[in-house]
């Protein structure tokens, strides 16, 4: 058990003291490690996964913007590079043999594994968003050049696959959903 006293005062400040048992500072300890295990590793590791996204973003957004492309560029390519790191990172989260080797060595004791669906999912909403973010710039620059909208969407390849990829998504967006994997289709 914990023990308060009072030690002293110094400018109109109460000093308190407090004095643990071995036992309990070991208790205390064991509890900040579990929380470690079970919250704290989450928030650092989005943390640094937030800051990646971040820093890709500005860093390809003032890339492009040096090399003179407008804002609706600037805007596509910081989306794009977010896009090229979270879908070369969506698998890692699922490959289970991948995972079940890490799980033997210390990296356990700072990866959440358990929550490695989550992950898995929080990158799936980034993808979408990042999305969005490239395909609203790629609209903005395609509305501000000399030829059709739908020239730029439907007849260049980068168009055309774009809006592949879109149909591609909402397939697998809409079949990753709970309510379709219930197999409640109402
Ligand atoms: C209709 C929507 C879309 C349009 C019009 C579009 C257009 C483009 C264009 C013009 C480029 C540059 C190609 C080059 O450098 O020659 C590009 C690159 C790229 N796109 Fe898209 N895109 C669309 C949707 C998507 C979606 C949904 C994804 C992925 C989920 C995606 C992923 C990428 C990636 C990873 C790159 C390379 C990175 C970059 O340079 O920004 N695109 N896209």
């Amino acid at each position: 058990m914990c023990v308060m006293a009072q030690v002293g005062e110094t400018g109109g400040l109460t000093v308190v003291k407090t004095t643990c048992s071995d036992a309990e500072i070991a208790t205390r300890s064991q509890r900040l490690a579990d929380w470690w295990t079970a919250e704290g590793s989450k928030f650092v590791i989005l943390f640094i996964y937030y800051a990646i996204n971040v820093f890709l973003a500005t860093w390809n957004g003032i890339k492009y913007k040096n090399a003179g492309a407008n804002t609706w560029v600037q805007i596509a390519r910081a989306g794009g590079l977010t896009l090229d790191f979270n879908c070369a990172l969506i698998v890692l989260p699922m490959c289970r043999k991948l995972l079940g080797w890490m799980r033997a060595t210390w990296l356990v004791q700072i990866i959440p594994f358990d929550s490695s669906i989550e992950l898995h999912k929080l990158i799936a909403y980034n993808i979408l968003l990042g999305s969005i973010i490239h395909t609203v710039g790629h609209f903005g620059n395609y509305a501000s050049l000399p030829e059709s909208f739908s020239f730029y969407l439907f007849q260049t390849n980068a168009g055309l696959t774009g809006f592949l990829i879109w149909v591609v998504i909402a397939i697998m967006y809409v079949g990753a959903s709970e309510r379709i994997r219930r197999g409640d289709t109402r």
